[in-house]
């Protein structure tokens, strides 16, 4: 019951995940930060040779998601940590991903899908156009947190409207700060997060931001993105609690000055993660895409025992094999599984 009424809300406002603006300033801090060849391969599979590519689509999920034919996907958007903020906070993929796949099962699945060569032109363009969004949503804090479905039905006040948590952290903080939704607003935005990138206060965090990133192991890749957002409610997004924020007159100043600079950070780091994950999956589909030549124009056999075990049966595309175990998941995600997941559910 609770979720419809949460639905409600959520539709007022047109909640989406970071909103048009944050993920489309993800998108151009990407674009800066990805190779020439990337750029060139990733604007053929949009068939967009634009200087927005990737800034184009970067909404794309959120549309998509609204249709009935794209209802199924409404689960990818996030991954719902059954945790105790403020108290605790951490993520379990088996515990928090559900049956019907998480933010973190679906990178994992068009990581293996935009990369592997076999899928037609559109299944491939839809696959970028997930990770593009994904790697944004993932990011921000309560796309990685189940208290309150990611705090969409905590009410609170911001700029003297009544709305939620979760759409002041997508949206209307976010513009607060920039003072529009436009793409020229996302790229001036981009354009000062890339300069903090290159030279100033992120040149010595950009490092840690992508260390360890393995597109052949993106569950636990992901994983780590999750907790690192997700410690995040703990500590900005909820310190004392939600019932604080509930209380108080309005989040604009005091608790808005609090938390923009958190809320900068992660779409920097969405932004430069993006790109180096795009960088990393190009790679090994050259690397891919050289060893069918070898074996195929060359008769190379010392290329056979990299390519098998590379390369995965057809039938795997689906996705299915990063799923949790359905013995691994929590009672909470059983059930909710049972009574149907995910078109009441708003993150
Ligand atoms: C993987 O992507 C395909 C294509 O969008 C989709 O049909 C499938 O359900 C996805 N699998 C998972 C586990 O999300
Ligand atoms: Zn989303």
């Amino acid at each position: 019951m609770a979720s419809y009424i949460v639905l409600g809300l959520a539709s007022l406002h047109g909640v989406r995940a970071w909103g048009v603006l944050g993920h489309a300033t993800v998108a151009y801090v990407a674009q800066n930060f990805v190779t020439a060849e990337v750029a060139t391969w990733a604007k053929g599979v949009l068939g967009d040779t634009s200087t927005s590519y990737l800034a184009n689509i970067a909404s794309w999920a959120d549309t998509y998601r609204a249709t009935t034919a794209g209802a199924w996907s409404a689960p990818l958007h996030f991954i719902d940590a059954e945790d105790n903020p403020p108290t605790t906070c951490n993520v379990n993929y088996a515990r928090d991903c559900g049956a019907t796949g998480c933010v973190v099962s679906a990178l994992a699945n068009y990581t293996q899908r935009v990369g592997d060569g076999r899928l037609s032109a559109a299944n491939t363009a839809e696959a970028l156009r997930f990770l593009v969004h994904f790697v944004g949503d993932i990011t921000q804090p309560l796309h990685d947190e189940a208290y309150e479905l990611g705090a969409n039905g905590v009410t609170v006040h911001f700029n003297g409207f009544t709305d939620n948590l979760h759409s002041d952290w997508d949206t209307y903080m976010p513009e607060q700060l920039i003072g529009g939704d436009t793409l020229a607003d996302a790229l001036s935005w981009a354009t000062t997060l890339t300069a903090d990138i290159n030279t100033g206060a992120y040149k010595s965090l950009k490092a840690g931001w992508i260390a360890g990133d393995t597109p052949t192991d993106t569950v636990t890749t992901a994983t780590r993105w999750a907790s690192d957002a997700n410690a995040l409610v703990c500590t900005v997004v909820m310190p004392n609690g939600a019932a604080a924020l509930t209380a108080m007159t309005d989040l604009y100043p005091t608790y808005y000055d609090g938390v923009i600079g958190t809320i900068e950070l992660q779409i920097a780091k969405g932004g430069y993660r993006l790109a180096n994950w795009l960088n990393l999956i190009y790679t090994s589909e050259v690397v891919r895409r050289e060893l069918v030549d070898a074996v195929e124009k060359r008769g190379d056999s010392r290329a056979l025992v990299p390519l098998e075990r590379s390369v995965v049966p057809e039938s795997e595309l689906d996705g299915h094999k990063f799923l949790p175990a359905p013995r691994e998941l929590s009672k909470a995600k059983l059930a909710r599984a049972a009574v149907g997941y995910g078109c009441n559910h708003q993150h």
